[in-house]
């Protein structure tokens, strides 16, 4: 083999052997690309997944979905509207009686006017004490009205509106009053 043939040899195997570690030395850089690539979206992801997570518990603490609960339109059906005078119909979720007097329905706020704490009714509806507070002994009549005790007012009463035989309380529009009057309560027709 002449030293022209071994130049030749060398030239050619030479050149595919640097052409190799080449495309390794690319296939090498194209792989860590990709895998950095992957890192930084796997990433970006995770940070997109719990900016939405924190942005959707933000959203619920604005908008609370009350559905059902305290603070929203509960409805009362017939069934468990009370005769007129009879024991009020306690809704414990909504916090209210629903009083059914002479001029119709009435939705007393449970809670105190005094101090806050919950009012038990007593009865019987013709009592002048018909709901006694526990706490500082507020007392009021069937109509929530203060009869005596440290309470600055009757209690508050809630909207309603009536649509035939179903009754809506809205627990999130709490109305005070100086006094009970007809035109407070709802005529209800069973
Ligand atoms: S909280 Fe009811 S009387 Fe004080």
């Amino acid at each position: 083999m002449g030293p022209l043939f071994r130049t030749i040899v060398g030239l050619v195997f030479g050149g595919l052997a640097s052409r190799l570690l080449g495309l390794v030395g690319h296939f090498r850089a194209s792989r860590m690309a990709t895998r950095r690539t992957f890192v930084r979206n796997a990433a970006l992801g995770a940070t997109g997944i719990a900016g939405a997570i924190g942005a959707a518990g933000f959203g619920a603490l604005l908008w609370p979905n009350k559905t059902g609960a305290f603070g929203s339109v509960l409805t009362v059906t017939a069934d468990q509207v009370p005769e007129v005078g009879a024991e009020p119909f306690r809704h414990t979720a909504g916090r209210f009686y629903l009083v059914h007097n002479e001029d119709g329905l009435l939705a007393l706020y449970t809670k105190c006017p005094h101090l806050g704490c919950t009012v038990p009714y007593v009865g019987p509806a013709e009592a002048p004490n018909a709901f006694q507070c526990p706490c500082h002994g507020s007392l009021y009549d069937f109509n929530g009205d203060r009869t005596g005790g440290p309470a600055p007012r009757p209690m508050d009463r809630m909207a309603i509106t009536v649509d035939g035989d179903n009754v809506s309380v809205d627990t999130g529009d709490i109305q005070t009053r100086a006094a009970y009057t007809p035109d407070q309560a709802v005529a209800f027709q069973a």
